[in-house]
């Protein structure tokens, strides 16, 4: 609980809403026309306020700039059937942004602060909320050190900001995956359970690779033998393996998905067969060729459900079955849509009302 929860607003003179062509919003590249900001100093959480989405001055010595002090969350928001503003499993993304806070030594952001914030940024902004199939608000809560200072220590200023974005699907098609045995990116020890700024920025030339060799992303493997699969870097990894839904077990070198929970949760709630386990890169790779392994799909939050369609390892594509064959997650896409529209009954308490 914070005492001062009162979030100044400054509202934009004029709404940019009807320059945006929302038949046409590719993920992350249009904002709202307000944003939400709250600053950490002398050991608390001070001066919250919400001004038009624009640049803002940050020190040039910020740590955040120089070593990577800053993480992220990621959430979507849907318009309801009777109007309101639908966010998925805020409370979630919340607790995850703490665990990601305190592996980077970073404040902990109080749960009234993290949820008043974001209903009142969104209320406001609520028109922007795209009704389109496929599309949502996207949510960006995000914190970095804002210390003006280069040497290296735990930072004693901070700012927490949220921006929000309409947005269509992050992979418009289903995708092409390369499983990496070279780099890797995240260790047991290291921040890969973390929503941390620098685990992402590190991810980008290996997939930089990849890309130029016509796939979509990678699929890391454990930075030891590269071995097991891990995740996909933009969203977390699972497979049908003879009719068991089959991830990887959590760890600290994976994030723990929202989505991921989420797929889980429904899997089990139908009576499948779940397995949070190992999975060698091996056993999927002669699963797609004897034909045990029938789906294979990322998820996560901008990814949501993302068929994979082929994965590619030591120079050669394995083909998965086509994606009309894939009844699991077909339906688990459908369903999640479902709730999180409103559309379906909610029987887990993910949607908040704002
Ligand atoms: C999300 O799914 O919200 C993410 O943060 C992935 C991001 C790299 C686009």
């Amino acid at each position: 609980m914070i005492d001062t929860l009162k979030i100044n607003i400054e509202r934009v003179a004029k709404s940019r809403l009807s320059e945006v062509d929302f038949s046409n919003i590719p993920f992350g590249k249009n904002f709202t026309d307000h944003m939400f900001l709250a600053d950490y100093r002398d050991g608390e959480w001070k001066n919250l306020h919400i001004i038009p989405y624009g640049y803002m001055p940050v020190s040039p010595a910020t740590p955040a700039i120089h070593y990577g002090q800053s993480i992220f969350e990621g959430m979507k928001a849907h318009r309801g059937p009777t109007g309101e503003t639908l966010v998925f499993r805020p409370a979630d993304n919340w607790k995850r942004m703490n665990i990601s806070a305190a592996r980077m030594c970073m404040p902990l952001i109080p749960e009234d602060l993290f949820m008043d914030s974001l209903s009142t940024l969104i209320d406001l902004d609520r028109q922007w909320i795209p009704d389109t199939e496929g599309s949502s608000l996207y949510i960006r809560p995000f914190m970095f050190s804002a210390d003006e200072y280069i040497g290296i220590r735990p930072s004693q200023d901070f700012t927490f900001m949220i921006i929000l974005s309409p947005a269509g699907p992050y992979y418009a098609a289903p995708v092409k995956v390369k499983i990496e045995t070279h780099y890797t990116r995240a260790v047991a020890g290291g921040t890969g359970y973390a929503k941390a700024g620098g685990n992402y920025g590190g991810a980008i030339y290996p997939a930089k690779l990849a890309q130029e060799k016509g796939y979509h992303q990678l699929i890391w493997t454990d930075g030891k033998n590269h071995e097991y699969i891990e995740e996909s870097g933009t969203m977390n990894v699972m497979f049908v393996i003879n009719d068991t839904l089959v991830t990887p077990a959590l760890s600290d070198s994976i994030l723990a998905g929202i989505t991921r929970d989420s797929v889980l949760t429904l899997a089990r709630h139908w009576g499948m067969k779940v397995a949070e386990r190992k999975i060698a890169v091996k056993e999927i790779i002669e699963g797609i060729e004897d034909g045990t392994v029938t789906e294979a799909f990322g998820v996560g939050t901008a990814a949501t459900i993302a068929p994979i369609e082929l994965i590619g390892h030591e120079g050669k594509d394995y083909v998965l079955p086509p994606v009309e064959s894939r009844k699991f997650s077909t339906k688990v896409y459908q369903e999640l849509d479902a709730i999180k529209r409103g559309t379906m009954p909610d029987p887990f308490g993910w949607i908040a009302r704002m």
